[in-house]
């Protein structure tokens, strides 16, 4: 707890929190969210001020953006690549990224919120409430242009599992340029690994993004910010458009804590919003392949399902809406030796997966915040156990190998960056229960 704490008190920058000093030097939308629910428990004025940091970047079209970029007297190498001033929208006092992040903030200002006394927690709600609508009412109708209840990401950073290999299909199904086709047919990635600042200084490239993905990444980038950012122009021809199922399920659950938080201070959400709110609960069905019984992230355009099974297809049981017998065929999944139940759950690609790879970032090694996703869904499951289980799991993993980013799913073997902030708030959460 102590070790904990110390982590979120050096990575603090004043009202926010960086992921990690090195290669993590901005503010990023839900690792803010993670933090505050750690810090509410013994500081929760600044869990208040954490989740109030994140609106500073708010666009004036109610996006939230997944990166603040830190200020500095010159632009940064972010700003340069970001160019979010591009968009009309965007805010002139600091400087963003341009794309989102899985939309959890609703839930974590609704936790935060109660460990508020009645009247702080009245004003709290009231300063999130307003902008949270504008974020939600963005998000729906910014990101579900077919009025279908699902919201579609543009970029894999979106889903906040990067290099997550079932979006990766994707890029390299729709949008393979031909000069990293070359990269990759004449192993050029050592010259190309030359570049990269995450591995050259931070991390084992063994941990990381492979380098052909990361191109794909960076290249996808630029096409968003080719397009200024704009919704209506990237739907027209979308290079990478999913209806990711993480995405989606978080949404959900944030949906219902806006709500909770809005009837706390007897504001009203739109009509529209509310229309929305029902018909995602009900969309999420169309993500399920009854095939394999799975929940699975679709394709926005082809409206196929993106066959390959990662720990997103486990969270609709944090949505919250989910029918009891789908949510047992997830446990299952859980508890089973051959997909997710490895030596050190949850691994972030099923086992069976032939991407899966146990050390490699969302490739395949176990992180902490979708552990905690997940064991708040199997206790509200009733599944005591095996949440009780996860938990001494994931805390005995951060005891022996330190507050780090990831951990090999087999040995535990702690991965990436070192004091990395929600590691930390996680497990706080955890180990006040
Ligand atoms: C990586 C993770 C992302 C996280 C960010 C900052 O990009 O994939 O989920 O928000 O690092 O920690």
């Amino acid at each position: 707890m102590d070790e904990a704490k110390e982590v979120l008190k050096k990575n603090n920058h004043g009202t926010f929190t960086i992921p990690a000093s090195g290669i993590y030097p901005h503010q990023w939308l839900w690792d803010s969210c993670f933090i505050a629910i750690g810090l509410r428990h013994y500081d929760v004025g600044r869990a208040q001020d954490e989740l109030k940091s994140i609106l500073r970047g708010q666009w004036t079209n109610g996006m939230l953006p997944h990166m603040l970029l830190m200020h500095h007297k010159k632009p940064t190498k972010h700003e340069y690549i970001w160019r979010a001033e591009l968009n009309p929208f965007s805010p002139d006092n600091v400087s963003t990224s341009g794309i989102t992040q899985p939309p959890i903030l609703a839930e974590a200002a609704f936790l935060v919120g109660q460990k508020l006394n009645a009247p702080e927690r009245k004003s709290f709600y009231s300063r999130m409430v307003p902008e949270l609508i504008r974020y939600h009412s963005w998000l729906y109708e910014e990101r579900d242009p077919r009025d279908e209840g699902l919201l579609t990401i543009f970029h894999p950073w979106e889903s906040g599992m990067d290099n997550s290999p079932a979006l990766l299909s994707v890029i390299r199904e729709s949008y393979f340029p031909i000069w990293i086709r070359i990269v990759e047919a004449l192993h050029l990635q050592v010259l190309a690994n030359i570049s990269r600042l995450d591995t050259k200084r931070h991390i084992h490239l063994e941990e990381r993004t492979e380098v052909v993905d990361e191109l794909l990444l960076y290249t996808l980038q630029r096409r968003l910010r080719a397009k200024k950012y704009n919704s209506a122009q990237i739907f027209r021809n979308p290079h990478f458009a999913v209806q990711d199922i993480g995405f989606n399920s978080i949404a959900i659950r944030s949906n219902k804590s806006l709500q909770k938080m809005a009837d706390t201070v007897n504001m009203t959400l739109p009509q529209k919003l509310l229309d929305k709110f029902a018909l995602a609960e009900k969309a999420i069905e169309a993500l399920w392949d009854p095939t394999s019984g799975q929940y699975y992230s679709r394709d926005f355009t082809t409206k196929r399902h993106i066959r390959l099974s990662t720990v997103a297809s486990l969270l609709p049981l944090y949505s919250g809406v989910i029918p009891k017998d789908r949510a047992e065929k997830l446990i299952a999944n859980l508890r089973n030796e051959k997909t997710f139940a490895s030596e050190c759950p949850v691994p972030s690609v099923s086992m069976s997966e032939a991407k899966f790879d146990a050390d490699r970032y969302w490739q395949g090694a176990s992180w902490v915040n979708t552990n905690w996703m997940l064991i708040t869904a199997l206790r509200e499951h009733k599944q005591t156990e095996l949440a009780k289980a996860l938990q001494t799991l994931t805390l005995r993993a951060i005891d022996q190998g330190g507050i780090r980013e990831y951990f090999d799913a087999h040995s535990a073997k702690p991965l990436g960056a070192q004091n990395f902030s929600w590691t930390a708030a996680l497990a706080i959460d955890l180990l006040a229960d």
